[in-house]
């Protein structure tokens, strides 16, 4: 909301920035690299909007709520420059490619657009815009700084030329204040996959791989600076793979790759190449860096899911039990129409594979209800496989059509809203049940947790939807709640000394909920690893 109070003189030290970010972990980390780059350049961040030099929304274009968020703050933003003109706002990330210059046309409060595969360039712009104002304070700006639709000039040319967002990644801060424990690290990025409801190969482009000495030496630089869990990140990180046959480097510094086309027999490699996996990667973070206690990786593609990669996680123990596989729908003819190139059978299979070789390993998984076309049967078919597959937790979605789409293009959004709301909470209910159980087989144990946030200084119920949690977490007194997760993923909550934030501690588990456990530490934070 609008400050009440007078607004606050632009600034005469250096420029102040307000970042906010919707959507995945990939735009956490673009945020935290620009954040990196700016932070270099001078510019300081502040936690209100209201009195930054320097507005920047990095967004998400995956469901239509998360876009109306950012119209909504643009509709503040926009009251705002009434007072303070000489303010400079900036959209970034993929609603910057979606909507390209069309955003800035109808929405002259915005000054900068910046698409996700140019952020590299985003001090520039800003810096532009800057330049402008300052002569023209007060009155209308000269020009919008716009840069988007080049993730497609990058992937053309990336074979023979110095990709220049890689070098964004490579210059990223390793100093301990721009983490507490835990890190991203981006080892592919857009997405070749085109399931037909989504965004992301528009806004991100093709799947590009980046090259494993870079990839390593960035997990080591980041244990170096003192943090402990690393999350390698993609859109289909199982799908990762370096051709050093087909290597490039400038500079010295080796070129990422486009992805190669992976069918049904693996990826399509020239022979005699040397290529290194997925499988092979995590392996080579894992004993190249010893003292990283914890190895995640998110997200992965249900097809071509390698025994390969199990191996490899089940001779690491430091590689975190945890798998997400978003299967999106549990009716085959649904599946086809999305264009995932697997049937519920290969999934229900890779399911079966990865418990066998990991008896602890959780799963969690992403559904979409309400896909053109979905009938009592397919929702059915999506319950029965639900219960099935007994994840820990599914992140469930409402369709939500998206221009630029296959499913927009083919298919009528034809399940009605609260269709889609009704099979939603029956999914959610159904999952709630499992979740609970998947816990509830916890109780009574020791489980490592790495501490990532206090929660609550009172104590009292993050989760005050379920009521049991309520039940079981009445304090008496003022404590301060923590909140961590283990290595399968599960959230626990503990009282505890903010002082072990970033550490990994270990935990009895006394009581469980759907969404969470509840435990007491029993030891101060563990030698890692
Ligand atoms: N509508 C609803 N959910 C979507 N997702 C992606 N695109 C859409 C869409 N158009 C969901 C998928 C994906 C997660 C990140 O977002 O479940 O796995
Ligand atoms: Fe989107 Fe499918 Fe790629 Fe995931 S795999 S980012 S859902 S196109």
């Amino acid at each position: 909301m609008p400050s009440q109070t007078a607004p606050n003189p632009p600034s005469a030290g250096p420029r102040t920035v307000f970042l906010e970010t919707f959507g995945c972990q990939m735009n956490v980390l673009d945020s935290q690299l620009v954040r990196g780059q700016l932070l270099g350049l001078g510019y300081r961040f502040i936690d209100r909007w209201e009195e930054a030099d320097v507005i920047l929304y990095n967004t998400c274009s995956v469901r239509e709520h998360a876009e109306q968020k950012v119209y909504s703050r643009l509709g503040w933003v926009a009251l705002h420059k009434r007072e303070r003109p000489e303010v400079v706002v900036g959209v970034i990330g993929c609603m910057a490619e979606r909507e390209g210059l069309d955003l800035a046309r109808r929405f002259r409060q915005v000054d900068v657009m910046c698409g996700p595969g140019e952020l590299d360039k985003l001090p520039m712009l800003i810096d532009n815009v800057l330049r402008t104002s300052l002569d023209r304070r007060g009155g209308k700006r000269a020009a919008q700084a716009a840069l988007q639709g080049n993730n497609h000039r990058r992937s053309t040319t990336l074979a023979a030329a110095e990709d220049e967002l890689e070098l964004l990644d490579l210059a990223r801060s390793f100093s301990p204040d721009e983490h507490q424990g835990s890190a991203y690290v981006r080892i592919t990025r857009g997405c070749n996959k085109f399931c037909t409801y989504c965004v992301v190969p528009n806004t991100r482009g093709r799947e590009v791989h980046r090259s494993p000495d870079a990839i390593v030496e960035e997990c080591r630089k980041l244990v170096d600076s003192g943090v402990i869990e690393i999350t390698l990140i993609g859109q289909t990180v199982n799908h990762y793979h370096y051709d050093h046959g087909a290597a490039v480097q400038v500079n010295g510094v080796a070129q990422p790759q486009i992805g190669a086309t992976v069918g049904a027999d693996g990826p399509r490699i020239k022979a005699g190449s040397r290529v290194t996996a997925f499988a092979d990667l995590l392996y080579r973070i894992h004993e190249e860096v010893p003292d990283l206690a914890r190895l995640r990786f998110v997200t992965n593609f249900p097809r071509d899911f390698g025994d390969d990669i199990l191996h490899v996680m089940r001779a690491c123990p430091r590689i975190c039990r945890y798998l997400h596989l978003p299967v999106q729908s549990g009716s085959n003819r649904i599946l086809k129409l999305m264009n995932r190139g697997y049937v519920v059978e290969e999934y229900l299979e890779l399911l079966d594979r990865a418990r066998a070789a990991l008896p602890d390993v959780q799963i969690a998984s992403d559904l979409i209800c309400g896909f053109p076309t979905e009938t009592q049967a397919d929702h059915d078919a999506t319950c029965e496989l639900t219960r099935k597959a007994r994840w820990k937790n599914a992140f469930i979605f409402k369709y939500s059509p998206r221009p630029g789409t296959a499913a927009i293009e083919r298919f009528t959004d034809d399940v009605p809203d609260d269709v889609k709301r009704q099979r939603n909470n029956e999914l959610l209910a159904i999952q709630s049940v499992i979740s609970r159980e998947v816990h509830e087989a916890c109780v009574g144990k020791c489980v490592r947790v790495f501490v990532e946030s206090v929660t609550d200084r009172r104590g009292s119920p993050t989760n005050a939807a379920d009521p049991a949690v309520e039940l079981r977490w009445q304090p008496t007194r003022e404590v301060t709640q923590l909140s961590g997760r283990t290595d399968g993923d599960l959230i626990v909550l503990f009282e505890g000394d903010p002082s072990v934030v970033g550490t990994i501690v270990e935990v009895e588990i006394r009581s469980a909920a759907a969404l969470s456990l509840f435990g007491s530490q029993v030891n101060e934070a563990i030698q890692v690893p």
